[in-house]
């Protein structure tokens, strides 16, 4: 189960479920996403102690020359399976609540809680992706409120057939739901990922999240964000949160070679229409990506779908995360080109460095 940790550093793996990962680049050795790969993964992250893999919940690519994330192994499929695969790894699935219903979802998480050992986990999506609300007929809210209005209502629902042993019912705005009561039950409490970033957004997340996600420009913005939204959950709702973020990592033995890596990928051959594609549906429709940040960082949305950097040396990379544990986020996550060649030198160098530095406890 993951859980927040005093004084640990909680690393995950961000969308090794979809083609390309999350570099958008038309190199031919690209992450392929496939279902090998990623039981290749699923052994190693779990061998060198990686927390948890989170995928991404997509229905369609985001166009360009490679049609960027065309490819998306089914994020609850996906995270039995690879929990199935591993013994320590928490496999986090990716719902969105307004194309899967909640007594599904309800059955779905309790059955992949059973089959893990209680090593799964939920990232709850509210939706801001228009074609793909376009594709299931269902109108993308463009009400903040009503968006998240509607995901409350969902989870309570799912939290309700969970907790009860009777009928539930709900007469809701969005859901009829006359269910006589749900089993197999989940072994505990299934633990509550969140990334909204609107208003609305975190205050879903403060109520309902263990973790809560927040993009960054670097890890000195923790200093205010993550106590504003601790502090949030804790006064309002007397709940205690962890604050995520997400990086890419370039990891070589040497500077110039990982700069080398990220142009070769990231810049020389970067696939641009999908990325201003991608930053124009985030840019429209999501407030997680602050407008200057979408403006400055476009590199990093070719890089690793506007994430921090983490390039260098196994040194420079270990400092870089050191000090986004020091601004008090509680983990990232992490993603790679090549999740698992990249990862094992990364498990190699990088992950000793942090314990000896304190950040992270051995696993
Ligand atoms: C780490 C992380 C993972 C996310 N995963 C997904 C995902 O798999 N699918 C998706 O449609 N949106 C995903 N999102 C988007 C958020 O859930 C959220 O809907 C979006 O950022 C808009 O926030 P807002 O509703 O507060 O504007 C993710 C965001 C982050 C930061």
């Amino acid at each position: 189960m993951l859980r927040l940790r005093e004084n640990d550093f909680l690393l995950g793996l961000f969308g090794p479920n979809c083609s390309s990962g999350v570099a958008v680049t038309k190199i031919p050795e690209r992450w392929s996403g496939s279902w090998e790969d990623n039981l290749a993964l699923a052994r190693l992250a779990d061998a060198v102690g990686i927390d948890f893999v989170l995928p991404i919940a997509r229905w369609m690519g985001f166009g360009g020359d490679t049609n960027f994330q065309e490819s998306v192994l089914d994020p609850t499929v996906y995270a039995t399976a690879m929990a199935a695969n591993s013994r320590r790894l928490t496999a986090v699935t990716t719902i969105h609540t307004a194309f899967t219903h909640p007594i599904v979802a309800a059955k779905q998480l309790a059955t992949a809680d059973r089959v893990s050992g209680g090593r799964v986990a939920l990232n709850i999506v509210a939706g801001w992706n228009k074609p793909e609300f376009d594709a299931f007929g269902v109108d993308l809210p463009t009400a903040h409120d009503d968006r998240y209005a509607l995901a409350q209502e969902w989870y309570d629902i799912v939290e309700r057939i969970w907790a009860s042993d009777g009928p539930v019912r709900c007469e809701g705005r969005f859901f009829q739901v006359n269910y006589p009561g749900g089993a197999p039950k989940p072994t505990g409490r299934i633990t509550v990922l969140n990334a909204g970033s609107s208003r609305q957004g975190r205050d879903f997340a403060a109520r309902n999240a263990d973790f809560i996600f927040t993009i960054v420009g670097g890890p000195e913005a923790g200093k205010d964000v993550v106590p504003e939204i601790t502090g949030a959950a804790k006064e309002r709702f007397g709940r205690s949160a962890g604050v995520l973020t997400n990086g890419h990592v370039v990891c070589r033995p040497t500077r110039q070679e990982a700069l080398d890596y990220l142009h070769y990928y990231a810049d020389e051959n970067a696939d641009w229409p999908a990325v201003d594609k991608l930053m124009a549906e985030l840019g429209l429709h999501a407030q997680s990506y602050k407008q200057e940040l979408l403006q400055a960082f476009r590199s990093r949305f070719a890089a690793g779908h506007g994430s921090c950097p983490l390039i260098g040396t196994p040194d420079e990379v270990a400092a870089e995360i050191a000090k986004f544990s020091a601004a008090g986020f509680s983990g990232m996550t992490l993603s790679f080109v090549d999740y698992v060649g990249e990862l094992e030198y990364f498990a190699q160098e990088v992950l000793p460095r942090l314990e000896r530095m304190g950040v992270r406890k051995p696993r």
